[in-house]
């Protein structure tokens, strides 16, 4: 647990784990460092005996995590979003086939891949400020970080298709109505509400939340797997419009954002 890394921030309080994602200028935007970074914590972490949960949050009151990095969704190939893509959905699945549990304090904004991280988590809180969703569809792409996939199994095929294909945001009381965060607490209990959380989990023996964990999970593999393979394809090849590249830079020079939009 020596390693330092620049994106991502470890601390551990007993046998609990605290990722904190540590882009806060760029409202925890995930760039390929902090993909790198997380899969090499996640190995750490699943090594170590002494660490029995996580908690995954976001630094700053502002945000979770903005989703990917949108100055690197630029320069993207057909070729190379194939690859980012893959490796998000890899670092991801590393967090859902964790052996131990794995809490999302959602502390603002989760949108696009800061959305698709919390899915991966076992358990989702969020302070009662967090605002959550998938933006993409502006981009002209779509959720390529297994969004496609965890949302609807999450939530159901009705509110995957309105977050992602509509781009509709919603507060944490309502992604808690529509079973997408497990509880809202205020911005100031998230922190103590997650440590209360994983001090319940860590009283489970680690074989038997493991095991649990690996069961519930295959009720979504197959699916999962032959899905996500799909959105690879279909993320890489939105990369090769020419509407996807000029919605990308359109965003990035702001002159499509206007009030309550993405
Ligand atoms: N990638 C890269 N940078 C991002 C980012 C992202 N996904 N989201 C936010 N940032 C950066 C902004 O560019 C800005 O950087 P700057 O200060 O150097 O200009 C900084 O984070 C603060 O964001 P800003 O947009 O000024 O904050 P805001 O309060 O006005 O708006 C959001 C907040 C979340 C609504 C807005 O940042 C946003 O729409 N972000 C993109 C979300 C998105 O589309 N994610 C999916 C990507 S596939």
């Amino acid at each position: 647990m020596s390693k330092t890394y620049t994106t991502i921030n470890l601390r551990k309080e007993q046998t609990t784990t605290w990722i904190t994602l540590d882009r806060p200028n760029k409202l925890n935007a995930i760039n390929a460092t902090m993909l790198q970074e997380l899969s090499e914590a996640l190995d750490t972490i699943e090594k170590d005996t002494n660490i029995r949960c996580v908690i995954i949050t976001g630094k700053g009151e502002k945000a979770f995590s903005a989703g990917a990095d949108i100055t690197e969704l630029q320069k993207l190939t057909q070729k190379t979003a194939a690859e980012l893509s893959r490796k998000g959905q890899q670092v991801f699945s590393q967090v859902e086939t964790l052996s131990k549990p794995v809490v999302a304090a959602i502390n603002g904004y989760a949108l696009g891949g800061g959305l698709e991280l919390a899915l991966a988590c076992d358990f989702r809180l969020a302070s009662d400020h967090a605002e959550l969703g998938f933006p993409e569809m502006k981009l002209g792409i779509i959720p390529g970080w297994g969004g496609t996939q965890r949302l609807a199994w999450t939530v159901g095929v009705a509110e995957a298709k309105r977050l992602i294909m509509l781009g509709d945001r919603v507060k944490a009381e309502e992604a808690y109505k529509m079973g997408l965060v497990d509880k809202v607490v205020s911005m100031g209990k998230l922190e103590a509400e997650a440590e209360a959380l994983a001090q319940r989990l860590c009283e489970g023996s680690p074989a038997a939340l493991k095991y649990a964990k690996h069961a519930i999970n295959l009720v979504t593999k197959g699916s999962i797997e032959s899905g996500l393979k799909k959105e690879t394809d279909f993320f890489a090849l939105l990369f090769s419009k020419k509407e996807t590249k000029a919605k990308i830079e359109s965003f990035l020079s702001q002159g499509n954002k206007k009030e309550g939009d993405y």
